[in-house]
């Protein structure tokens, strides 16, 4: 039987250096899930499995189809994103491949579970509510002191997470959260019916840590600076590597301990946690590399790919580093934003700043822009790199970013 490595959840945009990584990995070929294989066709992969990437039970099917009919099985399969982890722990376990336990990946889906797990391992972690709708809310408040915060139980790009000061806010904030889970829990096969109330974490420094496990041993590999919209919403407007605080050892330890709390035994984990005054909250931590092109900004900083790393775990081998990699450079995304309203025209005629490598914009004359509430409140992607390495935090590039922005987007009054 000849073999082939499947990558899932890896052909989407910000995420193309998995497949980079994979490629530095193995000489197997590489392998996606494409839904309809007629119509698209991602040439960068050597083959694909033909399946919705969400049917896991589908997905399956055509694995042991492409076994019995043409003698090729997967040796891994890997999930680089939170929309493939349960498929990968489904089809390893059915496979007899490497993969995370099914505890593990619920642990890691479940943002209330997880964190009763952190509490439990003495990880530093928000006190927090379940509830299933309006009805449970003013108990919840009861329980859990205004400001609150109000998500879904498991979703991402901050999609329906928001801050509430007062009671009404709060109902607000929970109806945010239930419409973002109407619009898209299908789609992504997310919990629609549970929603967290948590106590707020009054910081704007946040970071997250690229932590690399392997059983019981873990390596805190990258500190990545978080930088966050306006009040109420909790958009990510930027990310910058090295962050200076990459040498503060609690924190390392901090991420490393929330990995072993929860079990993590393998690939690259992705923990994001608050800052303030000397003392840290996990907020959340996913079992797969940092999304938004964070593990690009650790490749260009580090000189690593870390899917790389991830994928090798997949493969059963050891991923860790002998020595950990050293950062010689600085690199930042942010996530360019328009004022709010119509956008009439898109200027090319702007001056770029110089630290700037990278400029994409990802809407058209026409588009409304709305506050910076999530992931898809963004019109334009901009990539900076910078020889040097500061020892404190550095704005100037969501500054710049700010001033591109309303340079190129012609807004109609
Ligand atoms: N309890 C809290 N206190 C303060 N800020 C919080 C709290 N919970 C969430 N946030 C803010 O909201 C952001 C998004 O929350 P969270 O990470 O739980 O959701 P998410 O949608 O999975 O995020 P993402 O996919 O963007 O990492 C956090 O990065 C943090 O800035
Ligand atoms: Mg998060």
């Amino acid at each position: 039987m000849n073999e082939y490595l499947l990558l899932l959840g890896a052909d989407s945009y910000l995420r193309e250096r998995a497949l980079a990584g994979a490629r530095q990995a193995s000489r197997l070929p590489i392998w996606n899930v494409v839904a309809d294989p007629l119509r698209v066709n991602n040439r960068f992969f050597d083959g694909c499995i033909h399946a919705d990437p969400q049917d896991k039970e589908g997905i399956l099917e055509a694995i042991r189809c492409t076994m019995a009919q043409r003698q090729l099985a997967p040796r891994a399969i890997v999930p680089v994103n939170d929309w493939s982890l349960r498929q990968a722990t489904f089809l390893n376990r059915e496979l007899g491949l490497t993969g995370l336990s099914d505890e593990v990946t619920a642990q890691t889906r479940d943002k209330f579970l997880m964190k009763q797990k952190l509490r439990e391992r003495g990880v530093p972690t928000a006190a927090g509510r379940v509830i299933g709708g309006p009805a449970e809310l003013d108990d919840a408040l009861r329980e859990i002191a205004l400001p609150v915060v109000i998500k879904p139980i498991d979703f991402g790009g901050s999609g329906g997470v928001s801050l509430a000061r007062t009671p009404a806010q709060a109902h607000e904030a929970l109806k945010f959260a239930m419409d973002m889970m109407d619009e898209y829990a299908e789609a992504y096969q997310v919990d629609a019916t549970r929603f967290l109330v948590e106590e707020f974490i009054d910081s704007e420094e946040e970071v997250s840590v690229e932590v690399l496990c392997h059983g019981e041993q873990f390596q805190a590999i990258a500190v990545t600076e978080k930088y966050l919209s306006s009040l109420p919403y909790f958009a990510e407007i930027g990310h910058l590597v090295p962050s200076h605080r990459s040498d503060d050892a609690r924190l390392k330890e901090i991420a490393c301990q929330a990995c072993h709390a929860l079990g993590i035994n393998l690939g690259i984990a992705h923990v994001e946690i608050k800052v303030r005054g000397g003392q840290y909250w996990v907020i959340e931590l996913a079992a797969r590399p940092g999304g938004d092109a964070i593990m690009d900004l650790v490749e260009n900083a580090y000189g690593e790919n870390m899917y790389k790393r991830h994928v090798l775990s997949y493969l059963g081998c050891d991923p860790l580093f002998e020595s950990l990699p050293v950062a010689r450079k600085t690199a930042a995304i942010s996530f360019l934003k328009a004022r709010e309203g119509e956008i009439a025209q898109i200027r090319q005629d702007v001056d770029i700043p110089a630290a700037m490598t990278n400029l994409e914009i990802i809407v058209k004359p026409g588009h409304v822009s709305e506050a910076s509430k999530c992931w898809r409140s963004r019109e334009g992607i901009a990539q900076f790199e910078w020889d040097e390495i500061r020892a404190t935090r550095r704005t100037d590039f969501i500054d710049s970013s700010q001033a591109l922005a309303d340079a190129i987007f012609v807004m109609r009054s």
